[in-house]
């Protein structure tokens, strides 16, 4: 099987994301440019993608609260995330941010951003240098880069080229991405970076306690669509996402179900989202929730006190 599958759940995601954004869950006002269809989505799908992304926004944030502006962001299998423009809006000062795909999804990225005046006009200043080319994009502090996160020694000659430097707090977002790469791969991306970076944080978003029968039906839904999840086998238990991390050289690491995650969010942000749409139920949204989670590892003992509690 090709990587064509695992570069559609790119589009799977997006709409997602763009449709829950139109209903007023969050606000993104990037996400229309890359995305331009939408499919009504069930209540609990729309409410699965917010508190996903406000739970690694509740992360990023307390990154960049601590790093400070010599922060640096490297989001693995970025997709079409607006985080960057969204961050830009917020006024938030960081010295580097890379987004890694697959070359075919950063390809349609760098399109859309140079079509798009809005996307392009806050990745540079007046004077600055765009370089560009079909899969990969530099301008300022925003590097877009066409890599395969398997191969390290490609992934390091493009950090290069992103001017990516080994001795600032490093933040690494991987949103849904490792369940799709076999296990020794990601064993091998996560020492690599143990071994290079100083100082960082790890948040992985993905798939957890697959080990019943709702996972199973999970799973069947998804591969009947084509995709492997080459990755699953690490998404078992909390347990095994975190000693993933300790495995591979990290200092330590901690992990949390999105039912813990949701519950964190601040109550009155909460229930403003949970009048959107009408549940009739909770069971399937909390079974949801339990067999999805948000996992850090950090290096160093900068990071070592963050948990999923909103400040
Ligand atoms: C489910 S999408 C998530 C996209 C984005 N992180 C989000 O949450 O909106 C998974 C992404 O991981 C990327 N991906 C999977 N395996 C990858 C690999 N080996 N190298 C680079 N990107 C990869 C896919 O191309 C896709 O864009």
């Amino acid at each position: 099987m090709g990587d064509e599958p695992v570069i559609a759940t790119n589009d799977d995601a997006s709409e997602c994301k763009r449709g829950a954004v139109q209903l007023g869950y969050w606000s993104d006002d990037y996400i229309s440019y890359f995305v331009k269809h939408t499919e009504k989505r069930a209540p609990e799908i729309n409410r699965g993608y917010y508190a996903r992304v406000k739970g690694i926004e509740n992360f990023v944030q307390k990154f960049i609260n601590k790093a400070g502006s010599a922060a640096q962001i490297l989001n693995f299998g970025s997709g079409f995330d607006t985080l960057y423009w969204r961050l830009k809006d917020e006024g938030v000062q960081i010295a580097n941010y890379v987004e890694i795909d697959f070359p075919t999804v950063t390809a349609r990225k760098c399109y859309m951003i140079r079509r798009n005046k809005p996307l392009l006009e806050r990745i540079h200043d007046q004077d600055g240098e765009v370089k560009l080319s079909p899969t990969d994009l530099h301008a300022g502090n925003y590097h877009c880069i066409g890599a395969d996160i398997r191969n390290i020694s490609q992934l390091e000659v493009k950090l290069q080229q992103a001017e990516v430097r080994f001795n600032v707090p490093t933040l690494f977002i991987a949103e849904c991405v490792l369940v799709y790469i076999e296990n020794e791969c990601v064993n091998r991306l996560l020492s690599w970076i143990s071994s290079r970076f100083r100082s960082g944080l790890f948040v992985n978003y993905e798939m957890c306690n697959m080990n019943d029968t709702f996972s199973d039906v999970m799973l069947g839904n998804l591969r009947a669509r084509g995709c492997n999840l080459a990755g699953i086998t690490h998404c078992k238990s909390l347990e095994m996402q975190k000693t993933r991390f300790l495995n591979n050289g990290w200092s330590g690491s901690r992990s949390w179900d999105m039912v813990e995650v949701y519950y964190a969010i601040n109550s009155t942000e909460r229930h403003r989202i949970e009048k959107i749409e009408f549940l009739d139920e909770q069971e399937l949204l909390i079974q949801l929730f339990q067999h999805y989670c948000i996992c850090i590892g950090w290096l160093g003992t900068e990071f070592s006190e963050l948990n999923c509690t909103e400040d």
